[in-house]
C-alpha cells in the first residue's frame, strides 16, 4: 500500500518509498493516517490515551513510578489512571474551569503530574507544565495566563525534600487558585467528567514555554489533532512499538520529551510508561539499570548527559545488572559524541540493540530526524527525515523546506511558504544522513537544557558592580556546554571582590531562573569586543572561552571597533577565569 510503513524501520528500501510518497502526497499522506489512527475522528488525548484502554484493558500497567528513594514505588493500571483524570478534572470543573482556559501545573515527575495533564485534556483546557526545577520567578512569568496551578506539596530529588507549593505560593501568592495533587482520592467525580469534551482537530491542546535568542521566553503552543498524530506516528515507527513494549524515558514531563514520549505517544498505543523522580546517581549510580532489569524496559529513551555521566561514574559496575529485556535505545537534547554512543551501544545495548539519536524541538512536537532504517548505524547521526520532513543545510544551518508536519506548532503560519528555521547547526554526508552539530543562534543548550543567553545577560547586567555582560556556551565533558561569563565592571575589583560577584551571579540566576542556568566560569575582563553598530561578537568570546586558539595573522576583526581588547581578554581569560 501506498502509506504503509510499519517494515520501514527494518527495510531501507520501504523507508525511500514511503518517505517520496510522503513527500509527494503529503495531504493525502497525513490524511491516510489521520483517519488509520483516530477512526472516528476524536481527537482528545484523554479519550485516546486513557479511556479506551481503560475499557479495552482496564487492569493493564499504564505507569510505573519509581521515586527518589529505592522504597518508593507505584504501579497505576489504566482504569486507575482514568479515575484519577475524572478527579482532577471534576475538580478543575468545581474551579469553574472551561474549554480553552490555560492550567499550570508545576509539580514533580510522578502519576498526578501526568493524570493533571490528561485532566485537562478530558475537559478540552490547555495545560502549561513548567518544570519543577524553575525558580518562583521563572514560574511567576510563565504562568500569568492561567487562572489555575496545580501542585504538590511535597516532592523529593537527589535525597533533598522540596515544597513545591511553597514556589508556587512565593510565585501568586493569593493572586490565583492554587489545587494540591497530593490528595487526588478525596476529589469527587462529577458527572460531567466521566466522559471527556469534543475537541477539534486544530484547538489547542497545551503550551509549552522555552528560549531562544530573545530576553522573554517563547511560549509554545500545540494543536489536538496535529500534535497526537505526529507524535504518535514518530514513535510507532522510530522505535518500532510493539503491544508489551514498556517504555522508560528519563526526560522530565517538564519539558517536550516529557510530553511526547513519557506521556501522550506511548499512552495512545496503551503501553506501560516508566517514569523516575531522582536522578540516576542517587542513592546509587545504578538507579536507571536498576529500573531496566526489574520492569523488563524494552525501550530506553534517555540523554547524551546522562550517558556520559553514567559512563564515568558507573562504568565497571554494569556486570550485574541484566539488560536483555532491551530492544531500543534513544538519545535526544543534544549531540551525542561518538565515545558516548559506543559506550551506550556495547555496555547498555549490549552491542544489540540500535541507537535512536533523535533529533527535534519543542516547535516541532515531535522527532524530526531518526536513523530510521535500521541498517548501518552511524555514531553521532541523527541521520534520516521523518515521512513527510524536507530537511535542507543553508549556510551550515538546519532548515526544513515546508511548514507542513502536523506536529508543527501552532505558533507557525503554514502557508507563508517560508523555510523553518531551527537554529541548529548541522552537516550532511554523502550519503545524506545528518549530524547535528550544536546551536547557530544565541541559545547555549547545557545538558539538553535550552537557556538563552539574553535570559541570562539581562540578569546578571542588573548587578551593580556589573557595567556590561556577555554569555557564551563552552564545552563541558559531561554536561556538553555550560555557561561562561565574560564581563567588564563599573569599578575595578580585586580577587576577593570578582569572586564574590561571581558568587552573587549564581545567586541571582538560580533565584530567577533556576540551577540549570547557574553560571560556572566568569572572566572580567577590561571590553567586550564589539561591531560599529555595537553588537558584541560573541563567536570570538566562544573560541576564547572554549581555549581555541585564535589566528591573529588570518583573523578578520575589520568589522571590530575595538579588535586591540582581543589579546587581553585572550590572556585574562587563561590566567585567571574564576571557576565555580
Ligand atoms: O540544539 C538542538 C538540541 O536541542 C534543541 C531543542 O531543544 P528543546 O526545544 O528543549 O527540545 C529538546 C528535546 C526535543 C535543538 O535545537 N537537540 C535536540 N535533540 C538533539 C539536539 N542536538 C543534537 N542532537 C539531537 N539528537
Amino acid at each position: 500500500m501506498l502509506f504503509e510503513h510499519e517494515l520501514a524501520w527494518k527495510d531501507p528500501a520501504v523507508y525511500n518509498e514511503v518517505y517520496k510518497n510522503s513527500i509527494e502526497h503529503p495531504e493525502e499522506f497525513w490524511n491516510y493516517h489521520r483517519h488509520r489512527l483516530f477512526p472516528s475522528e476524536c481527537f482528545n488525548a484523554a479519550y485516546n490515551c486513557v479511556d479506551r484502554h481503560a475499557q479495552a484493558n482496564p487492569d493493564k500497567t499504564a505507569i510505573i513510578w519509581y521515586g527518589d528513594e529505592y522504597c518508593e514505588y507505584r504501579r497505576i493500571s489504566y482504569r486507575q489512571l482514568q479515575i484519577m483524570t475524572q478527579k482532577i478534572a471534576s475538580e478543575l470543573v468545581r474551579h469553574n474551569v472551561k474549554k480553552g482556559d490555560s492550567i499550570t501545573i508545576y509539580a514533580a515527575i510522578c502519576p498526578e503530574s501526568i493524570a493533571a495533564m490528561l485532566a485537562c485534556c478530558r475537559i478540552g483546557a490547555m495545560h502549561n507544565v513548567i518544570f519543577s526545577g524553575f525558580s518562583a520567578a521563572t514560574l511567576r512569568e510563565r504562568c500569568e495566563e492561567s487562572k489555575i496551578v496545580l501542585t504538590m506539596s511535597h516532592a523529593s530529588r537527589n535525597g533533598r525534600s522540596m515544597s513545591p507549593l511553597k514556589t508556587v505560593l512565593e510565585a501568586v501568592g493569593s493572586s490565583k487558585s492554587v489545587i494540591l495533587l497530593d490528595h487526588v482520592d478525596d476529589f469527587p467525580i462529577e458527572d460531567s467528567c466521566l466522559s471527556y469534551e469534543n475537541v477539534n482537530y486544530y484547538d489547542n491542546m497545551f503550551t509549552l514555554y522555552t528560549s531562544g535568542s530573545t530576553k522573554a521566553p517563547k511560549k509554545i503552543c500545540h494543536c489536538c489533532g496535529g500534535y497526537l498524530l505526529y507524535t504518535a506516528m514518530t514513535f510507532k515507527n522510530i522505535f518500532d512499538v510493539r503491544e508489551n513494549d514498556v517504555h522508560f524515558c528519563t526526560s522530565d514531563i517538564g519539558w517536550i520529551t516529557g510530553h511526547s514520549y513519557i506521556v501522550y505517544a506511548p499512552l495512545f498505543f496503551g503501553l506501560t510508561t516508566v517514569i523516575f523522580q531522582g536522578v540516576p546517581t542517587y542513592p546509587t549510580v545504578g538507579r536507571y539499570w536498576e529500573i531496566i532489569e526489574r520492569e523488563k524496559v524494552t525501550i530506553f529513551y534517555s540523554a547524551p548527559t546522562a550517558i556520559r555521566c553514567l559512563a564515568t561514574v558507573g562504568g565497571s559496575q554494569l556486570d550485574q545488572y541484566d539488560f536483555s529485556s532491551l530492544r531500543m535505545l534513544g538519545s535526544v537534547g543534544e549531540p551525542m559524541d561518538e565515545a558516548a554512543w559506543n559506550w551506550f551501544f556495547t555496555h547498555i545495548g549490549q552491542g544489540r540493540c540500535p541507537i535512536a539519536d533523535t533529533w527535534w524541538q519543542t516547535e516541532t512536537g515531535g522527532i524530526i530526524l531518526a536513523p530510521l532504517c535500521n541498517l548501518e548505524q552511524k555514531p553521532g547521526f541523527a541521520s534520516k527525515p521523518f515521512f513527510g520532513i524536507v530537511p535542507k543545510i543553508v549556510n551550515d544551518e538546519l532548515v526544513i523546506q515546508e511548514k507542513n508536519w502536523p506536529g508543527l506548532s501552532v505558533n507557525f503560519s503554514r502557508e507563508d511558504g517560508q523555510c523553518y528555521h531551527t537554529g541548529d547547526k548541522a552537516m550532511q554526508d554523502a550519503d545524506g544522513d545528518i549530524k547535528i552539530l550544536g546551536r547557530i543562534d544565541d541559545v547555549i543548550n547545557v545538558s539538553g537544557h535550552r537557556i538563552g543567553t539574553s535570559e541570562l545577560e539581562s540578569i546578571i547586567n542588573s548587578l551593580g558592580e556589573i557595567e556590561e555582560c556577555a554569555v557564551v556556551g563552552v564545552p563541558h565533558r559531561i554536561k556538553g556546554q555550560t555557561i561562561f561569563v565574560f564581563a567588564t565592571t563599573t569599578t575595578e575589583l580585586n580577587q576577593s571582590q570578582k569572586e564574590s560577584v561571581f558568587q552573587e551571579m549564581i545567586a541571582r540566576t538560580r533565584e530567577e531562573i533556576g540551577a540549570i542556568a547557574k553560571p560556572e566560569k566568569a572572566a572580567f575582563v577590561p571590553a567586550l569586543p564589539k561591531t560599529r553598530s555595537g553588537k558584541i561578537k560573541r563567536n570570538i568570546l566562544k573560541t576564547i572561552g572554549a581555549r581555541e586558539d585564535i589566528n591573529y595573522d588570518s583573523a578578520d576583526f575589520s568589522s571590530i571597533v575595538n579588535p586591540e581588547c582581543i589579546q587581553e581578554i585572550e590572556k585574562i581569560t587563561r590566567l585567571s577565569t574564576i571557576k565555580v
